[in-house]
């Protein structure tokens, strides 16, 4: 039996994009499918209830910053499938995002990422929490990203608002694990998803590069890997006397490199050596 059969699942922003393998999935997996999206789900809808079965997928054009709108997904859910036993927020305003200092964002779109990406994914749960809540059991699946905990620039509000999702996954996780209510965050890596390939193209360069440029500190790497932190090195300044240090550094540590090695080549020769032999030289 598929490990979901008899379930019903909400997947916001589930027509294209991550969110089209999240539907495609549950619904592999038995579940009973709801497709919220601004975009047009309804031939992914057709295409899933023709490989799983009549009734099991459907769809609603859905803004989730809307209360009203979510009122109406959440009422239709119910009445096409009798309850909703899971929820997957993944709905966000990212793709679509141009990369920019954080100096250049118009307050409009700042309010827009804030208004979808965390109101929208607070009003999803407000609206199912009580049905989950009446039947004892429910799973709330926030995506969120690694942005947060990376620090990647170029996107501050994307970047604020899956902070807060991981904060709000927490806290709501404190208060409905007593009715049976488990909600986690999910955080994928970079994915370049149709949506992503499609309004971003060189969306990996860019991110790759910038995310390099971007350290926080900027140190200078010497030979060998190590950070110039030493006293000694602050101390140098011209590159004449960097120069000299490092040749020094270099044959101090060639020296010590060479003295580990002849011990090691001594132990392992010791430790692989025949029994007889190790006996012979206890015995001398
Ligand atoms: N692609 C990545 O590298 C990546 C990495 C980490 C996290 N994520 C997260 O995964 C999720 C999906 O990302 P994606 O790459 O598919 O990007 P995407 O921008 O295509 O996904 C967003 C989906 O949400 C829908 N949507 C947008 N605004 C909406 C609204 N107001 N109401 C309802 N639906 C709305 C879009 O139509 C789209 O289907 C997002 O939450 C994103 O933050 C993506």
């Amino acid at each position: 039996m598929a490990r979901l059969a008899g379930r019903v699942a909400i997947v916001t922003g589930g027509a294209r994009g991550i969110g089209r393998h999240y539907s495609q999935a549950l619904a592999a997996e038995g579940a009973r499918v709801m497709i919220a999206d601004v975009a047009d789900g309804s031939d992914l809808a057709n295409e899933l209830s023709n490989t799983y079965g009549a009734n099991s997928v459907a769809s609603q054009v859905t803004d989730i910053s809307n209360e009203q709108a979510v009122k109406a997904l959440v009422g239709a859910t119910i009445e096409r499938f009798g309850k909703v036993d899971v929820l997957v927020n993944n709905a966000a305003l990212y793709s679509s995002l141009k990369e920019q200092k954080f100096q250049d964002i118009d307050v409009e779109v700042w309010d827009q990422v804030m208004s979808v990406n965390l109101r929208g994914t607070f009003l999803m749960c407000k609206h199912v929490v009580p049905h989950m809540i009446a039947q004892n059991y429910g799973k709330i699946i926030n995506i969120g990203s690694g942005t947060p905990t990376r620090g990647v620039p170029w996107l501050l509000h994307y970047t604020t608002t899956k902070g807060g999702v991981i904060g709000m996954t927490r806290a709501m996780s404190r208060e409905l694990g007593g009715h049976g209510i488990r909600v986690n965050t999910l955080s994928p890596g970079f994915t370049m998803s149709d949506s992503n390939i499609n309004n971003n193209p060189g969306h990996v360069q860019t991110a790759r590069s910038r995310c390099v440029r971007s350290n926080a500190m900027r140190r200078r790497r010497i030979w060998s890997g190590r950070w110039c932190s030493s006293p000694r090195a602050r101390a140098t300044s011209s590159p004449a006397r960097i120069s000299r240090w490092m040749a020094a550094r270099r044959i101090c540590d060639q020296r010590r490199l060479n003295s580990q090695h002849d011990v090691r080549t001594q132990t392992l020769a010791k430790a692989f050596s025949p029994s007889s032999e190790r006996v012979d030289l206890r015995r001398r």
